[in-house]
């Protein structure tokens, strides 16, 4: 006979936590949100404080090793991810076989597996100078990687990285010099993009983190890890939301810029359509980044003397929300995503390479929560489980007989 009180038994007491909106799966050091009060700093430093005074290699130095760097170690740590900027040329030939019209995450999350395939000495996750050499090798190359997607999908030449160039301006010269015209970096661009870079450094249990640590926790390498994490920033609820943003905006301006109707179709839900790059998980009040976002977004778009009718119709569409009870009562505010497409666009960068730069940004968190994952003393292999709701027993029938 069988026993059906048993077979419930054997999986002993399970919480079911849609989303996992109340459990958590790590205890870190990296990174604290409060959600209520809308506070966020890495490695207890705040986050304003760090877009305000530091660099986006800084802070990517004291996400991974825990503290600040002092000047020669911060020097070592740029002087080594200069040195590993170029990459194999025969990944080069990726892009080849890629279809033009090939989304830039995609390529991204592909080539990072690949990478796995040339420095098969990273396969070892608990060789502690190989973990490092991956760390400097993933900073170094993404860029290197990004502007390449990039400069496939328009059909012109890769631009070599030029390691006389900080970090923030290599890519921008990867990405828009071409041979004929060298691009004229612009310090404000630069130093907006460094901004942005570490305003998304990290945060916390997000889907892409937690998408790299339950991949890392089965003991993959670290660039198989941060492929599958960017997959996973790639949907229209996570990082993909900075592309949505913008085609929201560009759908509500081709549509006469008629900010009333969208949000009366949003209250209605209708079609499923949200107000993109508002709302989130863990922020109940302001997202702090979003009000650093979009400070810079009214700088950048002056410092460029560039007017941008879609920022007066996210300007406009934040106001209406913000009175509105539908979203008061559901506390919903911008999060990171709602000005930062403007910024990008303003700065020449195509709608679908915005989740590219959030990948760029995102790495170091990434990184510093694969470390913290591998060194934690017991850590298990993540392995949620389950309520099952299928048939309990059924006699197979041979295809004749169904
Ligand atoms: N527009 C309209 N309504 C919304 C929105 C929105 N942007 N976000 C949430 N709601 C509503 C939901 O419909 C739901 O309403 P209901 O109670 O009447 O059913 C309520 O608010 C709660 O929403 P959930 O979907 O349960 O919230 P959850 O925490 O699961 O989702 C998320 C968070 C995915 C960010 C959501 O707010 C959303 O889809 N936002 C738009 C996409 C976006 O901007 N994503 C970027 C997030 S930040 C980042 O990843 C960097």
């Amino acid at each position: 006979g069988f026993d059906i009180g048993k077979l419930r038994a054997n999986t002993g007491l399970v919480t079911l936590d849609s989303g996992y909106g109340n459990t958590a799966a790590y205890k870190s050091a990296i990174t604290y949100l409060d959600g209520e009060q809308g506070i966020l700093r890495y490695r207890g430093y705040p986050i304003e404080q760090l877009a305000e005074r530091s660099s986006f290699l800084e802070v990517a130095y004291t996400l991974i090793n825990g503290d600040l760097p002092k000047v020669d170690e911060l020097a070592d740590f740029k002087n080594e991810i200069t040195q590993h900027t170029l990459l194999h040329e025969d990944v080069k030939r990726f892009f080849d076989g890629f279809p033009r019209d090939a989304h830039p995450m995609a390529m991204l999350s592909s080539v990072v597996s690949a990478l796995s395939t040339f420095y098969q000495d990273s396969h070892n996750p608990f060789d502690e100078e190989q973990r490092h050499l991956s760390t400097i090798r993933l900073l170094a190359k993404l860029p290197t990687i990004a502007a390449y997607a990039y400069k496939k999908s328009i059909g012109h030449p890769f631009v070599y990285p030029r390691n006389d160039l900080g970090y923030v301006e290599n890519f921008l010269r990867m990405t828009f010099s071409v041979p004929a015209q060298e691009y004229e970096l612009d310090p404000v661009v630069v130093s907006a993009l460094d901004k942005l870079l570490i305003l998304h450094a990290d945060h916390e249990q997000n889907c892409s983190t937690s998408t790299v640590r339950l991949v890392g926790s089965s003991q993959a390498n670290m660039f198989a890890s941060i492929s599958a994490g960017i997959s996973a920033l790639w949907g229209p609820l996570h990082g993909g939301a900075n592309q949505s943003v913008l085609e929201m905006l560009e759908g509500i301006q081709a549509n006469g810029g008629d900010v009333d109707s969208f949000i009366r179709k949003v209250k209605n839900k209708e079609d499923g359509v949200r107000l993109m790059g508002f709302g989130h998980r863990v922020y109940k009040s302001f997202d702090p980044r979003a009000k650093i976002i979009k400070a810079a977004a009214h700088d950048v778009l002056s410092a460029l003397g560039k007017s941008d009718e879609l920022l007066d119709i996210a300007l406009k569409l934040e106001e209406h929300a913000l009175s509105d009870e539908y979203f008061v009562s559901r506390n919903l505010y911008p999060n990171v995503d709602f000005y930062t497409g403007l910024i990008y666009r303003a700065m020449g960068f195509p709608t679908e390479m915005f989740t590219v730069l959030f990948a760029l940004g995102r790495l170091p968190g990434w990184i510093a929560q694969w470390h913290e994952m591998i060194k934690e003393p017991g850590s298990r292999i993540g392995r949620p489980r389950q309520i099952y709701t299928g048939e309990v027993l059924r006699d197979f029938v041979p295809v004749e007989g169904r």
